[in-house]
């Protein structure tokens, strides 16, 4: 048996505090608190003082005050073979693609490639404090198994899956409506399931699947109903063209997706920019989750993801967020919540640091249907948990001086954090940021 008690300020939240600091049921905050972990997972959670005189009497400490303890941060949207596409100077999506991404998702078909960049992608994760991704692989079964061989190997709650696209793209990155459907399946037997890893089916977006693909992606959504899938919808103005265009029949490009089978409540759908309201409806009918992704719609200069609308349908579309590296900028969820709040702001739509954290924890764990797994301190939950100081850097350092609230903290981490606000990660219970080699 393995058990750590932590000691630190914690936060972990219940529900979405949707009034900020006056939601106080929504968040647990204990100012001296513990967290006691036993064989991966939280055992207990309260008062230092009482746990360590109670369950946590012989077990070892390790004292992380004044800095914060919260759960992990989950990222809902990133791309593990871009980590040298990040910075690109493309003017916008589909140039951005053919320029730069498809040429280099090309290299995961040598030898080596793929373990290279999924070990490095994976320290990156944990430098950043992220605990959980929903990551595309590439279209070539070995970048699956690279990652999910690695993540296996450090015991990280991972979703993941091999791309399928079968046109408009290099050769080199093609597969066939068959063979994609052949290499899902042998990659679902065997790493669904297996430690933490789960498999998300993965067409990569309707303009590089043709029918027969969609038709076959859809197949095995209804084949393994509890399986993720993740997709791409309506980032950008030439892409939603270009999707009309490749299929005629459709209303829009949403009922691409409907009409293929491949909505749901486990479905994550990337960008959802430039909705009409009747895609806005189908999406929220379906239960299916837009996925905000603030760096990349900046960076590739895609639109403005508008929350408010989307949390005005009825029911409400659910939403989370993420970073979309490679055509996102940033691996931290702190740098990605801040310009999530600037795009909304700068629509007229404030939103409260506690809900961003939410968002990036409890908000992104409901999106992937994995609360009670991940995403909160509580206890039976997979102990997953990073340490955040507020005076990482010596302007932060300077800032916090003026800091006298909890959430003037939160929003100062949000707004000048990174990696080096992370101070350490636990991976199932274990440290593993301070063992990563610098
Ligand atoms: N649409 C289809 N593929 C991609 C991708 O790799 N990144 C982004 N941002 N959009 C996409
Ligand atoms: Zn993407």
């Amino acid at each position: 048996m393995t058990e750590l008690l932590l000691r630190g300020r914690l936060l972990t939240f219940h529900d979405e505090p949707l009034a900020g600091d006056a939601s106080p049921d929504a968040f647990t905050y204990i100012e001296d608190g513990g967290l006691l972990i036993r064989d991966g997972k939280i055992r207990a959670i309260g008062d230092y003082g009482r746990l360590r005189a109670g369950e946590g009497r012989n077990v070892e400490v390790i004292d992380h005050r004044p800095h914060l303890i919260m759960p992990g941060f989950i990222d809902t949207h990133i791309h593990y073979p871009q980590m040298q596409v990040v910075a690109s100077y493309a003017g916008e999506l589909m140039e951005w693609l053919n320029k730069y991404t498809f040429v280099e998702e090309q290299k995961f078909s040598n030898q080596g490639h793929p373990e290279r960049i999924a070990s490095a992608f994976f320290d990156e994760l944990i430098r950043h404090g992220t605990t959980t991704a929903a990551a595309y692989c590439t279209v070539h079964k070995a970048s699956v198994e690279a990652f999910f061989t690695e993540a296996d190997r450090r015991n990280m709650r991972m979703i993941a899956g091999k791309v399928m696209m079968d046109r408009n793209a290099p050769s080199g990155l093609l597969d066939t409506a068959q063979s994609g459907y052949d290499d899902s399946k042998e990659l679902i037997g065997k790493w669904h399931g297996t430690g933490r890893q789960l498999y998300a089916i993965t067409p990569r977006f309707a303009p590089t699947s043709t029918p027969e693909q969609l038709e076959l992606s859809g197949l095995l959504a209804r084949e393994y109903p509890d399986l993720h899938v993740q997709t791409h919808l309506c980032e950008n103005t030439a892409e939603i063209a270009f999707v009309a265009e490749l299929f005629p029949w459709s209303r829009d490009y949403t009922q691409v997706y409907e009409h293929y089978g491949l909505l749901g409540p486990k479905t994550l759908l990337g960008h959802c920019i430039h909705l009409t309201d009747a895609e806005i409806a189908a999406i929220a009918n379906s239960g299916s989750v837009a996925v905000f992704c603030p760096t990349s719609n900046l960076f590739i200069g895609s639109g403005l993801f508008n929350l408010a609308r989307l949390e005005a349908s009825h029911p409400p579309v659910r939403h989370a967020i993420a970073t979309d590296i490679g055509g996102g900028t940033s691996y931290s969820m702190l740098r990605t919540l801040d310009e999530g709040y600037k795009i909304l702001n700068i629509q007229g739509q404030r939103y409260h640091p506690l809900r961003s954290y939410y968002q990036a924890t409890l908000g992104n764990a409901r999106a992937l249907s994995l609360q009670g797994i991940i995403g909160a301190l509580t206890p039976g939950a997979e102990a997953d948990c990073i340490v955040l100081n507020a005076r990482s850097t010596p302007a932060m350092r300077l800032r916090m001086e003026t800091v006298e609230t909890l959430v003037e903290e939160l929003f100062l981490m949000q707004t000048m954090g990174d990696d080096r606000t992370i101070a350490e990660v636990y991976i199932a219970g274990k440290p593993a940021k301070s063992l990563l080699a610098s």
